[in-house]
């Protein structure tokens, strides 16, 4: 191949087939004389197109459309009171950490500003292996019980028929299932549509466990506050950007780091003991609730600095792969059923996404060595050497103290069950609605927001819910609002032109409250 002929690029690279031969000509493909067949021998031209064939992946089936960067966390306190977690009895320990931030309910390519809650994913390289942050920006969800999620995702996508959103589905899963009232109040408030992606808070919503190295834990519920407040836009100017740049998100996020302006956050960790948890009015497990910040203060422990925009987004943020199952010791997911099932759902769908070898893309890869009897499938490419496949007594691998040896039995021995002892009713519906799913969403209203915010809050759900049709899903779901309050409902039934109606009938507070208790643990249901 003649040198002279060679394309060369600004970095000096010289353009080349898959297998690395210089190329002459990439505009052209070989055929028979000038107007004949093409070559089955011209690998550069078929390799071209079958790349080109292969080059999508399946998008996010939630959370598609994303952007995300790079930085650092760093431990600021020592938390040793409260978990042996190494990071974090560390203060001064900075590590690498890669975020990604989404919309939901949208394909990859919808708008950066619609209304919807966002993920807030941190993957944290740390020197026990790659810790997983899988947040959103609301402190609470939509369900408590998991099995509604497909369902509840599916009334935000697009109709099998029509292929159209359906308002009509959204609100009548919506007033089928009111323990989402929390959840629907803030998606509703200014919050539903922050400014950008990086400029607001990520809360882990589910309740975790830390423990100490004597086995004892407190449950924890993790907050990443952003430092300059949490920004949002209007509905107007949400609704405005969609159309105009649907990508305002990733821009404004890439054009913070290019211009040295970098969002910083300081973590905090909100705890409660085993004791406090059998007190409390609330499940800990129940993710549509908080913990009031006044019983249960908010104690500083990181910070998180993102400097670094990537250099190939695919590479680095589209094969990201967040798991809430990827933990660290010390650090483990409570009884929560949604959480529960998210442990499973995450890596099975990054085995379909990405394939069985996610985690050794340089993205996911942990910096530690990984030392294990997984071995081959597609894309091998990070390898364990000679090392036997199974546990061999010749080339044995060794456990970590903590985790116990083969002989010695694994860490629950030391571990404090008390908190998690099986006490029978196998099966509880998490859906019965109660007093308590209402008083939360009733102190948004009526404490927390002010005037403006709470006609705000009428008028960005007016916007959307005229558009149901059926008057018995607008009459249902007014019906939730009116159990929150009664001046709430009737405001938006007039905003949408719908008849006022009267509240729903829920179990009263005390009851549940009663049940839990005699029941005598907060992990049940
Ligand atoms: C993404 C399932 C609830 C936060 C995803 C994905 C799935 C999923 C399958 C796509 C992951 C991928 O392709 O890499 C579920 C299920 C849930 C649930 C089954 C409940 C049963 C939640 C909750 C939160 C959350 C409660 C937050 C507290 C996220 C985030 C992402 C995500 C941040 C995007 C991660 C990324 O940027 O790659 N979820 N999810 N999800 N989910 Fe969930």
């Amino acid at each position: 191949m003649p040198s002279k002929q060679v394309f060369e690029s600004k970095d000096g690279a010289v353009y080349t087939t898959s297998n690395g031969a210089p190329v002459s000509e990439p505009y052209a493909a070989q055929r028979v004389g000038f107007h004949g067949p093409l070559l089955l021998q011209d690998f550069h031209h078929i390799d071209l197109l079958a790349h080109f064939d292969r080059e999508r992946i399946p998008e996010r089936v939630v959370h598609a459309k994303g952007a995300g960067c790079h930085g650092y966390f760093e431990a600021t306190h020592d938390l040793s009171d409260i978990t042996s977690n190494k990071l974090l009895t560390s203060p001064g320990k900075k590590v690498r950490a890669t975020v990604r931030w989404s919309t939901v309910g949208g394909e990859s390519g919808s708008a950066d500003t619609a209304r919807d809650p966002r993920g807030f994913a941190i993957k944290l390289k740390t020197d026990e292996g790659n810790w997983d942050w899988v947040f959103n920006n609301t402190p609470v969800f939509f369900i408590r019980d998991p099995a509604k999620f497909p369902h509840f995702i599916h009334t935000q996508k697009r109709d099998p028929q029509t292929h159209l959103k359906d308002p009509d589905a959204f609100w009548d899963y919506l007033s089928q299932n009111p323990e989402s009232i929390h959840q629907i109040m803030i998606l509703f408030s200014d919050r539903g549509t922050p400014n950008g992606y990086h400029q607001m808070h990520g809360y882990s919503g589910h309740t975790f466990k830390w423990f100490k190295e004597d086995g004892s834990f407190v449950y924890t519920q993790v907050h990443v506050r952003v430092d300059k407040g949490f920004k949002t836009l209007s509905d107007a100017e949400a609704g405005e950007l969609s159309g105009s740049n649907p990508d305002y998100g990733i821009q404004s996020l890439f054009e913070a780091i290019e211009s040295g302006n970098y969002p910083s956050y300081i973590c905090y960790v909100q705890t409660m003991t085993p004791e406090q948890a059998e007190k409390f009015r609330y499940n800990v497990l129940d993710l549509t609730k908080v913990w009031p910040h006044k019983e249960f203060p908010l104690r500083p422990f990181g910070k998180i600095v993102f400097n670094e925009n990537v250099q190939n987004y695919f590479a680095e943020i589209e094969q990201s792969a967040f798991s809430p199952s990827h933990l660290v010791p010390y650090i483990e997911p409570s009884a929560d059923p949604v959480l529960q099932s998210r442990l499973f759902s995450y890596p099975d769908t990054h085995r379909h996404r990405l394939g069985t070898n996610y985690q050794q893309l340089p993205v996911n890869a942990p910096i530690v060595p990984v030392a294990n009897f997984q071995r081959d499938g597609p894309a091998t490419f990070i390898s364990q050497g000679a090392r036997p496949n199974y546990q061999s007594t010749i080339q044995p691998l060794t456990y970590s103290g903590r985790a116990g040896t083969l002989e010695g039995g694994c860490r629950d021995k030391e571990r404090e069950l008390k908190h998690e002892n099986y006490i029978g009713a196998a099966y509880r519906d998490l859906s019965e609605i109660t007093e308590l799913d209402f008083e939360q969403p009733r102190a948004l209203w009526s404490k927390v927001w002010n005037d403006q915010q709470r006609e705000a809050y009428v008028q960005n759900v007016a916007g959307h819910f005229k558009n149901v049709k059926s008057a018995e899903v607008k009459a249902r779901q007014l019906s939730v609002w009116a159990a929150v309050d009664q001046d709430l409902s009737d405001r938006i039934a007039k905003a949408v032109g719908a008849p006022t109606v009267k509240p729903l009938k829920a179990k009263s507070a005390q009851e549940a409250v009663n049940f839990r208790h005699n029941i005598g643990l907060a992990s049940n249901f």
